[in-house]
């Protein structure tokens, strides 16, 4: 069956700020390699930039996030169900947090772990998000 309207607005707003949010971590990580032999600072305006456009798109998908939840009907949702979107609002609070921890990081490594957990977290909570859509 079709989609309503509102529907498909609703989820081409989620999954529209989820290409940015997931899809702009795993870009931005395979252009830092070209961008630092450019030069050091390359890497941070794109970082910077990037940034720009990611912090709107995680604030677009927790509040689209709310939005799906209000849209769904709860009680005919089966337990798996319901368990799965509480692992996957877990898996987006720790994507936030260690996204906001990796750029407050200094060293090479804090950059590297924080940066790490932020993006399979981001991957994670979209795998999720395919198996909470019906
Ligand atoms: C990193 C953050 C997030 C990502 C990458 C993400 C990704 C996705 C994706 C790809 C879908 C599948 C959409 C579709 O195929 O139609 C989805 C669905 C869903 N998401 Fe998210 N999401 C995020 C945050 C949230 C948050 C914070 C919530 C709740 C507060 C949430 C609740 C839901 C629900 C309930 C659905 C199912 C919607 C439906 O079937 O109508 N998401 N998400």
């Amino acid at each position: 069956m079709l989609s309503s309207a509102i529907d498909g607005i609703r989820l081409s707003l989620h999954v529209l700020a989820a290409t940015i949010w997931v899809g702009g971590q795993i870009v931005l990580a395979g252009l830092v390699p070209s961008l630092r032999r450019v030069s050091p600072e390359a890497t941070r305006v794109a970082a910077n930039a990037f940034a720009r456009l990611s912090w709107p798109a995680f604030a677009v998908l927790v509040l689209t996030g709310f939005w799906n939840i209000g849209a769904v009907n709860m009680s005919s949702q089966t337990t798996a169900w319901k368990v799965v979107l509480g692992v996957k609002i877990a898996v987006v609070v720790i994507s936030g947090a260690s996204a906001y921890l990796h750029t407050k990081a200094k060293s090479t490594a804090g950059l590297a772990v924080w940066g790490s957990i932020a993006g399979l977290s981001a991957v994670a909570a979209l795998v999720m998000g395919v198996f909470l859509a019906n």
